[in-house]
């Protein structure tokens, strides 16, 4: 099983990488940070640790808290998207100030934080047996990345699209040059980019099979019950970001799953198409600051690394839409199972 860290900024996509983190069978979840972004840091740490409780993890799985600001610019949230806590609208989940919660919180008494808690893990892996390597999945600003790090797949950036922007995408967004950094550094990176998210879609059909796979669909389209409190919960948060999606961004036919993708991709590479390009963040540009500016055409001559004067980052191309709704719902039904 691949071991893998989880840092994000829950909100409710992140929210739903978070369960397949724990229930996808080919990889291990040995934490999780937060970071500000879909709402505050303060907010995004409670929320990670609301869902780790709500989706059964493991009790030794906690959160580590990580910056609460981007690098240089000032900080930025999306209640528009995500609600004013991060993870509005979803019913089910424990309040922020419960036991349980609480528990699953590394905020308290001696604060681990975001990179040491990575740093432990990966050093208790290098305990357990030469030759496993942590791999980040990052679904947030990329701020805590920035600091450190070995493998990074990342949900964030588009080619030649935006989504809080007319040009960039939120994550990339809220702290380009924590990107940018991240980008430059000398290890692989997989960039998830908006392209392929958008294509991800919890469509009405999704939508009842997540609710009741046993049900067969309704001629006149309606949702069934949900079968048990967990997929009650999770389509509490796919209605929430489907109206978020409708009057925001005009989706109609549901929400995209953005961040569950990084962990389908550790999961289940099979399932997307990647090249390898050069990938660099617009820091400065009047209209496009944020902006992924992906070297489709090799304009930039590169050499092998993946660093700072290479084709620096493996860009995913296609995803078998089928393939990953297939994987996700087999997710949720082991975490129903625990
Ligand atoms: C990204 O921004 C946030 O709204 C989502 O959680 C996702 O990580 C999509 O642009
Ligand atoms: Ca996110």
């Amino acid at each position: 099983k691949g071991a893998i860290w989880l840092d994000c900024d829950p909100g409710h996509d992140d929210a739903t990488a978070i369960l397949l983190g724990l229930h996808c069978r080919n990889v291990r979840l040995l934490g999780v940070s937060t970071v500000h972004g879909n709402a505050s840091a303060e907010n995004t740490n409670n929320n990670a640790a609301r869902c780790l409780y709500a989706f059964a993890a493991a009790e030794h799985i906690r959160v580590c808290p990580g910056a609460t600001k981007p690098l240089i610019r000032p900080e930025r949230h999306d209640p528009e998207i995500h609600g004013l806590d991060g993870l509005g609208g979803v019913e089910g989940l424990p309040r922020a100030d419960t036991a349980e919660v609480q528990a699953r919180l590394r905020a308290n008494g001696e604060a681990i934080r975001a990179i040491e808690g990575i740093a432990h893990a990966a050093k208790n892996l290098y305990k357990d047996g030469i030759g496993r390597k942590l791999i980040i999945v990052s679904t947030g600003p990329m701020t805590n990345i920035a600091l450190f790090v070995k493998e990074i797949v990342f949900m964030g950036g588009g080619v030649g699209i935006g989504n809080r922007s007319a040009s960039a995408e939120f994550n990339i967004l809220c702290d380009p040059e924590a990107a940018q950094i991240v980008l430059d550094v000398l290890i692989k990176k997989t960039m998830i980019p908006l392209n392929v998210t958008h294509t991800a879609i919890v469509t009405p059909a999704i939508h009842h099979r997540l609710l009741n796979p046993n049900l067969p669909p309704s001629p006149d389209g309606r949702l069934p019950p949900a079968a048990t409190p967990l997929r009650h919960m999770l389509s509490t948060l796919i209605n929430f970001f489907t109206e978020s999606y409708k009057s925001t961004f005009g989706f109609m036919d549901g929400p995209p799953l953005h961040d569950a993708l990084t962990i389908a991709y550790v999961a289940a590479p099979e399932l997307f198409t990647c090249r390898r390009f050069r990938v660099d963040v617009e820091l400065s540009g009047t209209h496009t600051v944020g902006e992924t500016v992906v070297d489709v055409w090799n304009y930039r001559s590169c050499d092998d690394s993946w660093g700072r004067h290479g084709k620096n980052c493996l860009v995913a191309e296609r995803l078998d839409v089928e393939g990953f709704f297939e994987f996700f719902l087999g997710c949720v039904e082991r975490c129903d199972k625990v």
